[in-house]
């Protein structure tokens, strides 16, 4: 007799730490014999790792889940059917009772139960575990027991999770619950892990990231530069990187990690939502936008070649055309490289949802198309800015063409080398010969990394 090997699809929506979450996952089914599929059709159980950020990224779940149900009945077979994320935490049950082809609902606290909670639903009982068991998760979870080989030379890791600002507008806090911190232990240990097979670029995760507060191995808790710090004495280890960050809880270490620890990228993701005093003090952000500007002068004062990034929502309850003309300034007043943009959305449950002043439909879009006309100049002005550069870039992969390998640059931006050489996981030295809007192009090149530095010095 042959006994077929289960095929897990998990197909994840929204943030990077779905994207870490849906690895956990199939570490946690591995020793129940299941081995990944990217076909949801070969597929015995289908988890959708859900996103309820805004309203578009829950209701994909639901159309997502009504094509599984018709892939289902053209198959004359039904795989399990799980949904796994921030829907799951936040809808719990409900979801089943609008779409009953869902066998199983587990929330972000909840995966290392997984394989019990497969066996139930294969039991024909229909588990539903919502509960915020954090240090559970986090101790269950360290250990990736797949082979590491085809993941690549970049990395998650998250380092913690929830969040407790409570901006208004957000459903983080109710989703990923409060902000809890694994142990520099952990953390060292998986990516000492990530290092020995091969992997050269860790990104360490949190809702929260520069909140991170775990407990070192002197007993004591540890801030987020101790910890990059203590990462960059990994071998093997090139770059780092962390993400997302909220401006109340950038330390003045983390500055100071710009300036001394080479290994972490000049690029910050550092979202500021808004540039109008009035609608910060309403999203319950704590800071002003001067409070936000003097903090990235001091950080670009540490890394004078720093790449910004940052997120925007237009449309914010209550916000008037003048709000809205202070958030088009900080866009320049910032000089970011790049930025997300969205649309408020109402999300249940949150302040925001309920108040008064709501902006319509049409101001939103007209705003929104605004602001990212404004972000993608940004853009493209920064890439060009980098012709000529030298830099390093971490080669990830072949490139589209014959003789072509591509990367990321120290700024995350997509580099494509012609005429290289370099194998996958090799950190190359490049000039930059061209740009378009979202990528570089860049020929080999010998020797000083230091140009960047002095090119985003000259130019400042
Ligand atoms: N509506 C629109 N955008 C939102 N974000 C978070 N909540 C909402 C919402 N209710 C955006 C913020 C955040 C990013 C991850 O998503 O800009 O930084
Ligand atoms: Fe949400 Fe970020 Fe605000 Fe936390 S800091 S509530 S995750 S927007």
């Amino acid at each position: 007799m042959t006994v077929r090997t289960p095929k897990l699809f998990v197909r994840s929506y929204g943030c990077q730490m779905n994207v870490y979450d849906a690895e956990r996952m199939a570490d946690a089914l591995a020793p129940d014999g299941y081995a990944s599929t990217d076909r949801a059709e070969d597929a015995d159980l289908i988890v959708l790792n859900t996103c309820h950020i805004r309203e578009k990224a829950a209701e994909k779940v639901y159309s997502e889940l009504g094509r599984i149900r018709k892939m289902g009945e053209e198959l004359g077979r039904k795989p399990l059917v799980a949904v796994a994320g921030c829907v799951a935490q936040a809808e719990g049950a409900e979801i089943m009772k609008r779409a009953p082809v869902v066998d199983l609902v587990v929330g972000p606290q909840s995966y290392q139960r997984l394989p019990e909670l497969v066996r139930q639903a294969r039991a024909g009982e229909k588990p539903v575990d919502t509960e915020f068991a954090v240090e559970e998760k986090f101790s269950s979870l360290a250990t990736p027991v797949r082979p590491l080989a085809t993941r690549g030379v970049t990395a998650f890791v998250t380092v913690q999770e929830g969040c407790d600002k409570f901006c208004s507008f957000c459903v983080v806090p109710y989703t990923r619950g409060a902000e809890a911190s694994r142990s520099v232990a952990q953390i060292v240990a998986e990516t000492e892990r990530l290092a020995a097979q091969g992997v050269r670029e860790v990104t360490l995760l949190g809702q929260n990231v520069d909140a991170y507060h775990g407990e070192g191995p002197d007993g004591r808790d540890w801030t987020l530069a101790r910890l990059l710090l203590r990462l960059a004495e990994i071998e093997g280890l090139a770059r780092l990187r962390y993400t997302t960050s909220h401006p109340r809880d950038f330390g003045d270490d983390l500055i100071a990690a710009h300036r001394d620890c080479d290994k972490l990228m000049p690029y910050l993701h550092l979202p500021v939502q808004s540039g109008s005093d009035r609608i910060l003090k309403a999203m319950n952000r704590r800071h002003t936008a001067a409070d936000y500007l003097r903090l990235i002068e001091r950080i670009r004062h540490a890394r004078p070649d720093l790449a910004l990034s940052g997120d925007f929502i237009v449309g914010f309850p209550g916000e008037r055309t003048e709000d809205f003309e202070a958030t088009m300034r900080i866009v320049d007043e910032a000089e970011y490289a790049s930025a997300f943009t969205f649309k408020y959305s109402p999300r249940p449950g949150t302040p925001a949802a309920e108040r008064d002043g709501q902006v319509s439909e049409a101001a939103k879009a007209e705003r929104l198309q605004r602001l990212q006309a404004r972000i993608t100049e940004r853009q493209i002005a920064f890439q060009r800015s980098l012709v000529g550069a030298r830099f390093d870039v971490l080669v990830e992969r072949a490139g589209r063409h014959p003789g072509q390998m591509a990367g990321r640059s120290p700024y995350l931006s997509p580099v494509q080398i012609e005429g290289s050489t370099a194998a996958v996981g090799e950190v190359v030295s490049v000039e930059v010969t061209g740009s378009g809007p979202n990528s570089l192009f860049a020929a080999p090149a010998g020797g000083a990394r230091e140009d960047v530095r002095m090119l985003a010095e000259a130019t400042a």
